[in-house]
């Protein structure tokens, strides 16, 4: 049989998920020992590729890996076509409106402006409030925005709370939790069903 192909989110999500695929009995050695290789047999039957979160889901929606691991926050921000089958409970952190310490930011009627790593989160999230916001796209650091006078506010990620304190800033709304989730191309859900079905349900029994 062929290996299943898994794209994994490399960095914060990357010891969690191996901790779980030792859990499920599979030999890991070699994504720990990886050096510069990029795909990854793990046992006979599953093969891992590493990759940023956003490439994951190319990854996936594009057929040429089977599954991905990836956060919330990544299907939020981009959406796309998979199955989304399993949350794993593991890089738990969400998405908040943050501002300066007492800063009314939904006091007045003027439009404010809002810095983000993910536009198209914190669009939805205003326009279901019915507010007309401007939103300019960060690609780091985002909280340094409101700091510097770019931006009223900013939707980030928060996960200790520690970068919003030590920059003065403050939550103002939690916008949607977050954590990793296993996301499955369509194809492969009908064509390779009962291998994926095995693999996913022996993820979700080492959780
Ligand atoms: C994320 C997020 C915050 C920080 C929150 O940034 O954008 O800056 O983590 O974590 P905390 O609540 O525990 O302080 P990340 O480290 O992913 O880097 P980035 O600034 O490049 O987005």
């Amino acid at each position: 049989m062929k290996p299943l192909r898994i794209a994994l989110t490399k960095g914060r999500l990357e010891k969690d998920t191996v901790a779980l695929f030792d859990r499920m009995g599979l030999d890991t050695d070699v994504v720990k020992n990886k050096g510069r290789r990029l795909i990854l047999p793990i046992g006979q039957d599953v093969e891992v590729v590493l990759a940023k979160s956003a490439d994951v889901i190319t990854y996936v929606e594009n057929g040429v890996c089977d599954l991905g691991v990836v956060g919330k926050d990544t299907i939020a921000e981009s959406g796309g076509r998979f199955y989304e089958v399993l949350d794993l409970g593991f890089g738990k952190c969400r998405f908040a409106v943050a501002a300066p310490k007492g800063a009314d930011i939904f006091g007045g009627y003027h439009e404010i402006t809002v810095a983000s790593k993910y536009p198209n989160v914190a669009r939805r999230f205003f326009e279901r409030r019915g507010m007309d916001v401007r939103i300019i796209k960060i690609e780091g650091s985002v909280e340094l925005a409101p700091l510097i006078g770019l931006a009223d506010c900013i939707v980030d990620i928060v996960e200790t709370g520690a970068t919003l304190k030590e920059n003065g800033l403050e939550i103002v709304t939690d916008v949607m939790p977050i954590s990793a989730r296993v996301i499955v191309n369509m194809a492969a859900m009908k064509l390779r069903q009962d291998d994926i079905n095995a693999l996913v349900s022996g993820m979700e029994q080492a959780l």
